[in-house]
């Protein structure tokens, strides 16, 4: 079953990477599978946002992902179905670990926002729900069987 979104909130609170900070400025590390819980097999980013265009609007099925605003600032708002909690990214040092299962919304774009993505697996459109009423199903189907 997933979690709760109090729950939710303890897993996937924003994380300060680790960062080695000495007179010529800062060095940032995550390392796969000790800073974020899962093997990363694909690296993007989303950048040059137009007219603060929202992004997202979708869950993933199995795909975990860690998200940072390498540059500026956005937020990124997540559902479960039910409850929605907000995170603000606007620090090179911090990062969202997002678990599956969950809508979110990417809005709020900051002009200059560079924002990475790591994923535990390649891309799969089959992995995505884009229609919020399937979600909304998605999490019914698991919340009746939790072995969905
Ligand atoms: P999408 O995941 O919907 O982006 P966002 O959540 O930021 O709005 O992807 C947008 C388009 O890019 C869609 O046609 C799928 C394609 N895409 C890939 O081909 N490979 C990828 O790794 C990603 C993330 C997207």
């Amino acid at each position: 079953m997933l979690p709760r979104i109090d729950e939710l909130a303890k897993k996937i609170s924003i994380n300060k990477i680790r960062t080695i900070c000495d007179y010529r400025g800062n060095l940032s590390i995550i390392e796969a599978q000790k800073d974020i819980p899962f093997e990363i097999k694909r690296v993007y980013y989303i950048w040059d946002n137009k007219d603060n265009l929202p992004r997202g609007g979708h869950a993933h099925k199995e795909l975990w992902q860690a998200i940072i605003a390498m540059h500026g600032s956005c937020k990124i708002k997540i559902y479960d179905g039910k409850s929605t909690i907000d995170y603000i990214l606007d620090k090179p040092d911090n990062v969202l670990i997002f678990p599956p299962g969950y809508w979110r919304d990417l809005v709020a774009f900051a002009d200059d926002c560079v924002l990475l993505v790591l994923a535990s697996d390649y891309y799969n459109e089959s992995d995505y729900i884009r229609d919020y009423n399937e979600y909304i199903k998605y999490v019914q189907d698991r919340e009746e069987n939790p072995l969905l």
